[in-house]
């Protein structure tokens, strides 16, 4: 439905789009035009209580069952989050991840528990965003990003990878991490479908990471959803990338080629995957769609992915937020949500408030504190759980309807 614009005129035309030719895409023109209402801003926050004072807290993610509910451990919920030790510096945290996880009882009053697996016999220089899932024996699937290589420092290269063991709790002992499995790479960037790194283009860093655990209702499918890039080497943007839109396209927009990528389980264990095309893509529009994942309410698939107000192309301005897209089946025509794809943002005096949304069952959105103004106007730096959002999703559109606790969430 999308018109093509003199712009694309500056470009070669479509021969050589960048992914399969159907792939939905999230176009500059859906991409132009962000406005913040009382349905999309979240309130200001102007302190917190920090769940974990000698560490930084960021991506989190709760334990669930295999039908995406949440699930316990003995009475207990239990959250993963990305730490690191505040003897590294804010913007440092990001070379020193490490998982750690949370439990609590009622939702709300979180204890930190500690790093769930043998940090030598991780994957990756330090460990990224996952996601984590318990099966029918109890044992944890704990699906994370290896960043980098052991023997090669905080470098960027980024795989899926997957740890397993099991957790108990005993009023004695309290939490204790039992069975740990071997750790295990499940995919890599191939370089067709998901841009490797030697791929990359433009400054800012390629995307293979953030396996998010999604079964298909229906099917019973079980899939890993995840940040990739586009692959290939030709980078050329085709009339649906683009949209309608008017003037040229700036130089460098091509560079911006972030995707949602999708692989499917080829065995019960969760140890193999094949990867598919991707579920949707921003070439032209987005560098990074980060931690995306789907969200199934009957005849409706939401696919979720936060995103920074610095990784849109050139000539697009949006803001750090959480950015959704409708369709009618998980392989469907996803359509930006509330016609932009901008679900939830920061309030304008703090557009860095917040981060690293996610969307759990009855419409409660997790977040981290990132980086907001205190009530004397000083800056602040976060790292811990920011208000649970409720969330109401309808067709195609959402509406913030209230806030919860700090990493507040309940089945
Ligand atoms: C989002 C993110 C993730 C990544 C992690 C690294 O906040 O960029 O994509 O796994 O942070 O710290």
């Amino acid at each position: 439905a999308l018109v093509v614009s003199s712009a694309i005129t500056t470009f070669p035309a479509a021969s050589s789009a960048q992914a399969a030719e159907d792939t939905p895409t999230w176009s500059r023109e859906d991409a132009s035009n962000f406005t913040l209402t009382d349905e999309n801003t979240v309130p200001n926050i102007d302190s917190f209580t920090d769940v974990a004072p000698d560490y930084w807290v960021w991506d989190t993610w709760p334990l669930r069952e295999r039908d995406g509910s949440l699930a316990k451990i003995n009475g207990h919920y239990v959250q993963f989050a990305l730490t690191a030790s505040k003897e590294y510096t804010w913007g440092g945290r990001h070379d020193h991840a490490v998982i750690r996880y949370f439990y609590s009882k009622n939702g709300k009053d979180w204890e930190m528990g500690t790093v769930p697996y043998d940090e030598d016999k991780a994957l990756g220089f330090r460990q990224w965003a996952g996601s984590a899932m318990i099966d029918e024996d109890d044992k944890i699937h704990l699906f994370y990003t290896a960043a980098g290589r052991k023997e090669e420092g905080p470098t960027f290269e980024q795989r899926l990878a997957k740890t397993t063991f099991e957790m108990d709790y005993d009023n004695k002992e309290g939490f204790q991490v039992t069975n740990n499995g071997e750790h295990q790479i499940l995919a890599e960037a191939d370089g067709v479908h998901y841009e490797t790194q030697a791929q990359k283009t433009g400054d800012i860093i390629y995307s293979f990471r953030d396996p998010w655990f999604f079964q298909h209702p229906e099917t019973g499918e079980e899939y890993l959803i995840f940040e990739g890039n586009t692959g290939g080497t030709d980078k050329s943007l085709n009339a649906d990338n683009i949209g309608n839109v008017d003037g040229p396209i700036p130089d460098g927009a091509e560079d911006y080629n972030g995707n949602v990528g999708i692989a499917k389980a080829e065995n019960e264990d969760l140890t193999e995957f094949e990867l598919m095309p991707p579920l949707l893509e921003a070439n032209g529009v987005n560098q990074q769609l980060e931690r995306p994942h789907v969200v199934q309410k009957g005849d409706d698939f939401y696919l979720f992915t936060i995103s920074h107000q610095f990784t849109f192309a050139p000539g697009l301005e949006g803001p750090d937020g959480l950015y959704g897209f409708h369709a009618n089946s998980l392989f469907g025509d996803y359509q930006p949500m509330n016609g932009t794809g901008l679900v939830v943002a920061n309030p304008e005096e703090d557009p860095f408030q917040a981060y690293s949304w996610a969307v759990l069952p009855h419409g409660q959105v997790i977040s981290f504190v990132n980086e907001f103004h205190d009530e004397n106007g000083d800056f602040q730096v976060g790292g811990s759980f920011a208000p649970t959002l409720k969330l109401k999703l309808k067709d195609d559109t959402s509406e913030i309807k209230g806030v919860m606790g700090e990493g507040e969430i309940h089945g």
